[in-house]
């Protein structure tokens, strides 16, 4: 089969097309046609080998690993004999990192690690999904409580809202009637009202933290200033949630988060994302029509050099997907 396999730590260039092995599912696993994949924030981490942790999981000097891609949609080709859910031909998607295997025509991945795909849904949409939806559903609704009536989220800001995560994220906040502000770079502004945004900040241009706003919840991806900034920016009784950023100033939130909810009552959290834990309920949204994903490509299974650069290079829009088999 043909799959885009690195040898070695670096930049997109150490990304080949190649021919390997198909893989063989074990007894647990299902074989799956990958059909779409798309990149993740893990992924280009993994290609460079950076922060040092993910040496610590794919191998000190070169990649264990060698082949990277976890949100995956597909058809399932083959099953093993305890395989309860799924049987040949059901088209599925979810994220299966941890075991990656995503950028090839086939990959073998775990039941659990898996959901049908609507019949409604593109392959490209389905793997524009898991990581990103979960941790905006995750960010949003399981740390920040936007449901939570009482609390009144009413002003939502999403930092680094016109990725993955941000794109969800203003779709789902949108939901529950919130005045939803995203920031990122100029050239994503437009894109970011036409989802529904009410106001846009360009971060190059304006410190959100230090603009005199406060919003009852923020969702951040790129956490890139101190726990006191962010505290000034929410409203009495805000959250704050990230779901990633500079280690830095991660560790920062998780040291003074809880000295700051306790003297400020202003709620400073980090959330761990559980794997395609509400893919359901993304189904449900998607099949009502409350939720699409937006797609920077597809692109082909030859071009994934030039998007993981565009990724890399922050000037993608929602998700990044490569079309890897076509019927
Ligand atoms: N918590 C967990 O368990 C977990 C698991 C998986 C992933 N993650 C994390 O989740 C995040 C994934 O987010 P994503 O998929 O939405 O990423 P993404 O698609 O790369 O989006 C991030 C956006 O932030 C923008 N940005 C860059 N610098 C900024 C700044 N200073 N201020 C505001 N915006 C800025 C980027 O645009 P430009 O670069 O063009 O400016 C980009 O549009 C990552 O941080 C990843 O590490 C967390």
């Amino acid at each position: 089969m043909k799959a885009i396999v690195y040898t070695r730590y670096g930049q997109p260039e150490v990304l080949e097309l190649k021919e390997v092995a198909k893989p063989v599912p074990n007894e647990n696993e299902v074989l799956l046609k990958v059909y779409a994949v798309s990149i993740n924030d893990w992924d280009w981490q993994l290609l460079q080998g950076i922060p040092f942790v993910n040496r610590l999981i794919n191998g000190l000097v070169k990649p264990r690993k060698r082949i990277l891609g976890s949100d995956i949609a597909g058809r399932v080709e083959e099953v093993g004999k305890n395989v309860k859910q799924f049987r040949p031909g059901d088209e599925v998607y979810g994220d299966l990192s941890g075991e990656w295997g995503g950028f090839a025509e086939y990959v073998c991945a775990r039941e659990n690690a898996l959901i049908l795909k609507p019949a409604e849904m593109s392959f490209e949409e389905a793997a524009a999904i898991p990581q990103a939806a979960m941790l905006a559903v995750q960010g949003l609704i399981d740390r920040g409580e936007i449901h939570s009536e009482s609390k009144g989220r009413r002003k939502i800001l999403i930092n680094g809202a016109g990725g993955g995560v941000g794109t969800f994220g203003v779709q789902i906040a949108k939901l529950y009637g919130a005045e939803v502000t995203g920031v990122d770079n100029s050239g994503k502004l437009e894109m970011m009202r036409s989802l529904g945004f009410d106001h846009v900040i360009d971060y190059s241009k304006e410190d959100f933290t230090k603009n005199g706003k406060s919003y009852d919840l923020i969702l951040d991806v790129k956490t890139n200033r101190s726990v006191f900034d962010y505290k000034r920016a929410l409203a009495p009784n805000g959250i704050y949630t990230t779901v990633g950023g500079s280690t830095g100033r991660l560790i920062q939130v998780l040291l003074m988060g809880p000295l700051i909810s306790k003297i400020y009552k202003k709620n400073l959290c980090i959330v761990v994302l559980k794997q395609n834990k509400d893919l359901a309920y993304m189904n449900e949204l998607f099949k009502e029509g409350k939720v699409k994903p937006v797609i920077d490509g597809p692109y082909r299974l030859d071009e994934v050099q030039k998007a993981f650069k565009l990724f890399g290079e922050g000037n993608h829009k929602g998700k990044v997907v490569i079309r890897i088999t076509r019927d």
